[in-house]
């Protein structure tokens, strides 16, 4: 296996705040990478910093082989970026765009005319190409953004939330191209919030957390270690005594929340089934019963709980 990318102890501070804190990881030859973190959690500092756009108070990282900092051109040739905000000039068209990311990249005329029609042809975006960005919908600029990237065909691709406001159709446009790209061999580093983006998406995913990296591990891993506790919402059309409620059979724990009792659940099938039994008992009517899938900020906590038991 090669690494492809290999950051060390990784740090960036902003004024009193340290926004990525000595964070390592390695991605490997033909991966994709999930960065996957809250808002502020350090997701595109962190992009920032691989990609050259700011240099690192600490530690470093090496890409394609590159140290960042002292070998930033050589390693910029090697990979290509989806930054967080749009790097399109809208008041040029989608081909005007791409050609001068092709002179930015020092590609022949000839060879950046040809890439400039397959990548267009590619993202679907061939019979706008002499539009102005201006007129683009988000979802066709974002696709615009992601032909750039690849002018120079890269073999290596960040991206920082590439789907983030996206209507659903350009994010399955966008994700399947990220796939596509990746079996044609493409690493791919892209940050996301979206649990389920990760999920879908990558073969391993690292969390980030208030600057720390706090797990990392292939996605369903992930969750297994997030969906091991569940939590079930449940109300009754009278008063029940907590205490029951803790003791039947499934049922770890229990929170009043307003006229809802929290279960906090090992198993969850069985806990249900004890709760209708329980009501039936108790002469009590469930009045609703809802199953809370985790939020990514409680995964975040569970994991980090379970980090420093
Ligand atoms: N240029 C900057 N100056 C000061 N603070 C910054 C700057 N960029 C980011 N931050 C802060 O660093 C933290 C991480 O931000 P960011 O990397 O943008 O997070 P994310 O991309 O995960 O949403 C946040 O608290 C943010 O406010
Ligand atoms: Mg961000």
């Amino acid at each position: 296996m090669t690494s492809v990318i290999q950051a060390l102890n990784l740090t960036k501070v902003f004024g009193s705040s340290t926004a990525v804190d000595h964070v390592s990881f390695d991605v490997q030859k033909g991966e994709i990478f999930g960065f996957l973190g809250p808002n502020g959690a350090g997701k595109t500092t962190t992009t920032r910093m691989l990609t050259g756009v700011i240099p690192p108070d600490a530690g470093t990282a090496t890409i394609l082989g590159h140290d960042i900092r002292s070998e930033p051109v050589l390693a910029k040739q090697g990979f290509g970026v989806v930054p967080e905000t749009s790097n399109a000039y809208t008041d040029l068209t989608a081909w005007q765009n791409l050609m001068l990311m092709g002179e930015l990249y020092g590609l022949e005329h000839a060879r950046a005319e040809r890439r400039s029609n397959d990548l267009l042809g590619m993202v679907g975006l061939l019979e706008r190409k002499d539009q102005k960005v201006q007129a683009y919908s988000k979802g066709m600029k974002q696709r615009l953004i992601l032909s750039m990237a690849l002018i120079h065909e890269p073999e290596l691709l960040f991206l920082d939330e590439p789907t983030s406001g996206l209507d659903v159709q350009s994010t399955q446009m966008i994700l399947s191209l990220l796939r596509d790209l990746n079996e044609q061999g493409t690493t791919i580093f892209l940050t996301t919030h979206n649990m389920e983006e990760a999920n879908r998406l990558c073969h391993r995913v690292g969390i980030i957390r208030s600057g720390m990296l706090v797990a990392i591990d292939a996605p369903e891993k992930l969750k297994t270690a997030i969906d091991r506790v569940h939590r079930i919402e449940v109300s009754f059309d009278r008063e029940v005594s907590g205490d029951l409620l803790a003791g039947i059979a499934g049922v770890s724990g229990v929170n009043r929340t307003g006229d809802k009792w929290q279960i906090i659940a090992e198993n969850q099938d069985t806990a249900i089934r004890s709760l209708v039994a329980f009501g039936k008992q108790n002469g009590a009517v469930i009045v609703s019963l809802n199953t809370l899938v985790p939020s990514l900020d409680e995964a975040f906590l569970r994991l980090t709980q379970e980090e420093k038991p």
